[in-house]
């Protein structure tokens, strides 16, 4: 068993976990954060995406232990954000309406772009969004969704 300490957005946690427990598991279980969830379970889907240390990951491919001293975000505290706030909106007035599994990992994917481009072009975007999979609704209403929450954080809406 491993002894580790880290932040989830922001507040201080202790675990101890064992050698398999995933990121995710820690998150979820552990912390009981559940936003970011269990799609494929294989690095494929996004649905588990959070921040480590400021940089997307999927959880569901980090060993738990490798995040001791380390700072997660999760979409719990992601859409908190400025941000993320205007990823929710973006979404909203364009109608991109997702189902629990893809969207956290949408915001994510959607925030970690804004957060390094303030004008993303649509490749951008759908370079942004390649690992978040949905095979329900296409991507043209998550593009557009992203391209106004760009346009609302630049007016500063
Ligand atoms: Fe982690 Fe699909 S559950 S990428
Ligand atoms: Fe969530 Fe398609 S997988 S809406």
């Amino acid at each position: 068993m491993h002894k580790i300490s880290c932040t989830i957005n922001g507040k201080p946690f202790d675990f101890t976990v064992s050698p398999t427990t995933r990121l995710l598991d820690l998150l979820r279980d552990n912390a009981h954060h559940h936003a970011a969830k269990e799609g494929c379970g294989e690095g494929e889907c996004g649905a588990c995406a959070v921040f480590l240390d400021g940089k997307m990951v999927n959880s569901c491919l980090i060993p738990a232990a490798r995040v001791n001293g380390s700072c997660v975000e999760t979409p719990e505290g992601v859409r908190e954000t400025p941000i993320g706030k205007a990823i929710v909106e973006g979404f909203l007035q364009e109608g991109a309406v997702q189902c629990g599994f893809c969207f956290p990992g949408m915001l994510m994917a959607g925030t970690a772009l804004l957060r390094e481009h303030s004008n993303p072009t649509e490749q951008d975007i759908r370079k942004a969004i390649s690992g978040n999979l949905c095979r329900c609704t296409g991507y043209d209403m998550i593009i557009r969704g992203i391209q106004t929450s760009a346009s609302m954080i630049r007016e500063g809406n």
